[in-house]
């Protein structure tokens, strides 16, 4: 059991993984994840093959990679992808080395990787925003798709993502009725979350949760914001989430 803390911003993903992983009702929605070693990397990725490494303190997808283990003719080969650059090796440890090169000293995550469900081909996952509403009640206020680059890993709108609709993205996958189950999932999933973040961390007033969905729509929740941008609501030509949120934003004095 941590101690109870008043601060609004937790910027630190390995604290909030912690936060959350004691409710197992969430935990179920967690891919594993761990700090990055040489040891802890070359587990993950004989276990899952693909792995996602992240600076513990980040945002905006930078420094996010994309790594991967494959059997080429019964040999292993390795690669990661950072930004637009693709790099290949022979052994584990050449490319630990070159991994290490760009993450230097800082504590970096690793975890499960997320095999991505695809809108027009391109990789997509969904920010699920969730706020304290002015009568002090955690409620889901909006949701939205973000659609990736396709020369990229990270699907952040600050990295080239392309802000969509939720409906539109989940049209290829899920009849009506069965994407309005799952916005209904995602919303009490948003809830959830926030509560129990909110148990340990009293000053919290927002989150937004990364939730990627895989080929058969199994929620993943890929990591939580405290500082969730508002503003990406305002891209969608509906504006009646947009205006919620903000109205709430206003209310606790964000914007
Ligand atoms: N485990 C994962 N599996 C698949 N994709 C991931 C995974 N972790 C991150 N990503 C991709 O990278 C993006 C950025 O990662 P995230 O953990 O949200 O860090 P940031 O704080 O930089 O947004 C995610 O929105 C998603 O597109
Ligand atoms: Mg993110």
């Amino acid at each position: 059991m941590g101690k109870v803390k008043s601060k609004r911003h937790i910027l630190s993903k390995w604290k909030k993984t912690c936060a959350l992983i004691p409710n197992a009702r969430i935990r179920r929605f967690i891919p594993d994840t761990e700090k990055m070693t040489r040891a802890s990397l070359k587990q993950m990725l004989s276990q899952f093959q693909m792995v996602y490494i992240k600076p513990d303190v980040g945002t905006y997808g930078h420094g996010v990679m994309r790594v991967e283990m494959e059997a080429d003719r019964s040999q292993l080969v390795y690669r990661y992808q950072s930004g637009l650059e693709i790099k290949r090796f022979a052994t584990y440890d050449e490319m630990y080395d070159s991994i290490k090169e760009k993450t230097k000293n800082r504590l970096y995550l690793v975890q499960m990787g997320i095999h991505l469900a695809r809108y027009r081909k391109r990789r997509f996952d969904i920010r699920v925003m969730v706020q304290q509403s002015p009568s002090k009640k955690w409620e889901t206020t909006a949701m939205i798709g973000k659609v990736g680059d396709p020369k990229k890993v990270v699907t952040n709108i600050h990295n080239g993502g392309t802000p969509t609709a939720v409906e539109a993205v989940l049209s290829a996958y899920l009849p009506k009725d069965k994407q309005q189950e799952l916005i209904a999932y995602l919303k009490r999933l948003g809830t959830l979350t926030a509560k129990q973040l909110h148990s340990k961390y009293r000053g919290i007033k927002e989150i937004g949760l990364d939730v990627a969905l895989d080929k058969n729509m199994n929620p993943w929740l890929l990591e939580v914001n405290t500082r969730p941008d508002p503003y990406v609501f305002n891209k969608l030509k509906n504006k009646s989430m947009y205006r919620k949120v903000y109205r709430y934003a206003k209310a606790y004095g964000r914007v």
